[in-house]
This record gives structure tokens, sequence and C-alpha cells, in this order.
């Protein structure tokens, strides 16, 4: 666990409330991955992600975490609402990479968490990676 302390309340509320944030642990961990799982009708124009097994996507990426002993402190699964990309589905979101994953199904769980501690994308996936600047072609 990592202490937090929140500069804006350092600044702006002085010392006493510095000392009362700072005992106060949250479980950051390194890396999240983020599922849509947002559901809409079935006749609804833009799909969704639930439709396309979201749910599947992210049992695979939580078992992925898990396998690999990073779900107490590096990486996180966790499922989301709409994040925008629905014409992508299934839209799987990596922080702080900022790399954005459409089209996603279980079996990519692997290779997206290998990625992800890598400090790499898996190329096939991307649909916008905005912060990584090694690249300015994508
Ligand atoms: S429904 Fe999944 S990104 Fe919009």
């Amino acid at each position: 666990m990592r202490r937090f302390v929140a500069r804006s309340c350092e600044e702006g509320l002085g010392k006493r409330c510095v000392e009362r944030v700072s005992s106060v642990q949250f479980m950051v961990r390194d890396n999240y991955v983020f599922v849509c799982l947002n559901r809409r009708p079935a006749d609804h124009p833009k799909g969704s992600c639930a439709d396309k097994e979201s749910d599947s996507v992210l049992a695979a990426l939580k078992e992925a975490v898990a396998r690999r002993g990073l779900a107490k402190d590096r990486a996180r699964a966790c499922g989301v609402t709409c994040l925008d990309m629905c014409e992508h589905g299934v839209a799987v979101l990596v922080e702080p990479a900022h790399v954005m994953y459409g089209g996603v199904h279980p079996e990519h769980a692997s290779d997206i968490v290998d990625a992800m501690l890598r400090g790499e994308v898996v190329d096939a996936l991307v649909v916008a990676a905005s912060s990584r600047g090694d690249d300015e072609s994508r």
C-alpha cells in the first residue's frame, strides 16, 4: 500500500489536514485495465460491448492479472460503462499507458496484460494510443 497526500489539501487547509489525509492508505495499482460492460437495447444503432460478451473479456483479464500475481499492487481489471468506442467494441482502456483497444476477445487477455507489463501495446488491437509518444504516425 502507498500513502497518498493530496497537494491541494496540503496547500489549502494546512498541516492538520495533511496529517489526517496521510493516515489514510489507498490500494493504488500501477496499471488499470478498464473493460466496457455497457449494455444497450438490442436494436440500438450503436450496439454495445455487453452484446459482444465483454463480461467474458473482463473475466479473462482478471484471470490473466491474477495468474501473474499482479492483483495486489501492480494491476487491476475493472468493468466500466461506455468508453465511447462503441463501434470498436469490446472496448478496453489501459491506464496509465492511455491505450484504447477495440475488438477485444477473451483470448486477447494474456497478450494485453503481457504487453502492459512490458510497456508495449498489442498493435493489432489498438484503436487509439494518444500519449505513447513513440510513433506520431499512428
Ligand atoms: S458500449 Fe462499449 S464503448 Fe460504448
